[in-house]
């Protein structure tokens, strides 16, 4: 893409990256992409904000070269360390010889660690400014979204905040960089929430302590390194990041549906999964099905954050929960997504079961409450599908219950 100029002398100079299978090497971006969205500050002292992965660094080079010789390079501000923005730092020192790198004391313990850089450096805190000439810098220390390292950038005459991993979302820049000129903002927002599910989540608090510490920072901009710049609209994506944390912790009430997350041997889970949707359909309740064998974590984990309702329908398998089933329950654990839930289970076992009781330590780990469990031998019979039906309804009429404002 060519580097689009944001205010005068501020320039967006990123990249996409269509090359990334699975950012983070965990979270399928295969179709989606991502963009490292690196920022150019033009002033008596050159600046950029964030690079980008090492993979990127030759393009991402060209690009700031459109606007300023490498050499000509004074700072390079370091938001966050990991390596989808820092990655390309030890090829800029080559060709930036008089650049310093600006950052908190944890980065600078962090940039020893992934790359042996232990000089020019220069340490900021909370608070603390950067004259450039027009215009100046403020940092703004926000610890743990999404590393313990991480700080955001302020430009005081613009208003614009530099925020990295916050406010940001999958899916690569297709032409268009602002919120108010794309055409497709509701497939970004989806990637928004897909990606804080599954990068920031955990950090929940976190991100509630930066948005509370932003409403005493009058804000136009939004420009984070991920995904859309706000300008437009910046409350909109601080107000949904607020509400996925809030989501996370209950302190706000959730969307009034289901998400089903199903495996199955032979079929017979999945046939009585069937019987369980139509009850929850009679109820006019809104049901995704997941194949956790077929959809990677990274979808699953962006519903179930969002809707209130969790079903789950596995099978025993020697003796245990169906792995695939484990594998990602056992990610929802991880993510501590443990706030006052109500769940409904079911399974078929072939001799004598063992699946829920695996089921029953990890929702106990989550502290979840069971609504209810259903197990039957092999294959359901007509009247377990009926009650499969029944079950599904009273699930869904529970869940509108909660959910009811
Ligand atoms: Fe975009 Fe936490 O890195």
């Amino acid at each position: 893409m060519n580097t689009v100029e944001i205010k005068p002398g501020i320039y967006w100079v990123g990249v996409n990256d269509h090359q990334t299978d699975y950012f983070e090497g965990l979270w399928p971006i295969i179709e989606e992409g991502v963009s490292y969205n690196a920022y150019l500050i033009k002033d008596e002292k050159n600046v950029i904000i964030d690079l980008a992965k090492e993979l990127s660094t030759e393009e991402l080079f060209k690009q700031i070269q459109k606007k300023i010789h490498l050499p000509d390079l004074d700072y390079l501000i370091i938001n966050h360390v990991e390596p989808d923005h820092s990655g390309a730092i030890p090829a800029l020192l080559r060709v930036a010889p008089n650049v310093t790198l600006v950052g908190t004391q944890k980065t600078q313990n962090m940039l020893k660690c992934f790359y042996g850089i232990e000089n020019r450096f220069q340490v900021v805190g909370d608070g603390d400014e950067l004259p450039l000439g027009k215009h100046t810098l403020k940092f703004v220390s926000t610890p743990n979204v999404h590393w313990p390292e991480t700080m955001m950038t302020y430009e005081t005459s613009e208003q614009i905040l530099f925020t990295c991993d916050a406010f940001g979302s999958y899916g690569a820049l297709q032409g268009g960089i602002f919120d108010d000129e794309v055409l497709n903002k509701s497939f970004y927002i989806q990637e928004a929430q897909r990606y804080y599910s599954n990068i920031v989540s955990l950090f929940k608090k976190a991100v509630i302590n930066a948005i509370k510490k932003l409403d005493q920072v009058p804000v136009k901009i939004i420009a984070p390194s991920h995904g859309l710049v706000w300008r437009k609209n910046p409350e909109e994506i601080i107000h949904l990041y607020k509400q996925w944390s809030e989501y996370c912790l209950s302190k706000s009430v959730r969307q009034t549906g289901i998400t089903m997350l199903v495996g199955s041997m032979y079929g017979n889970t999945m046939n009585f999964a069937e019987s369980v949707a139509q009850g929850v359909a009679d109820e006019g309740v809104s049901l995704k099905i997941f194949d956790v064998l077929k959809t990677h974590t990274s979808y699953i984990l962006s519903e179930v954050m969002a809707q209130e309702g969790i079903m789950i329908g596995a099978p025993t398998y020697e003796g245990i929960l169906y792995p695939p089933m484990a594998h990602v329950l056992d990610e929802l654990v991880h993510k501590r997504f443990s706030a006052e839930r109500t769940v409904a289970r079911f399974g078929s076992y072939g001799w004598n079961g063992g699946g829920i009781r695996r089921l029953d330590a990890i929702t106990a780990s989550l502290r979840w409450e069971i609504f209810d469990t259903l197990e039957f031998c092999g294959g359901a019979s007509a009247d377990e599908m009926g009650k499969a039906r029944a079950f599904g309804a009273a699930y869904a009429r529970l869940i509108k219950e909660k959910t009811r404002n």
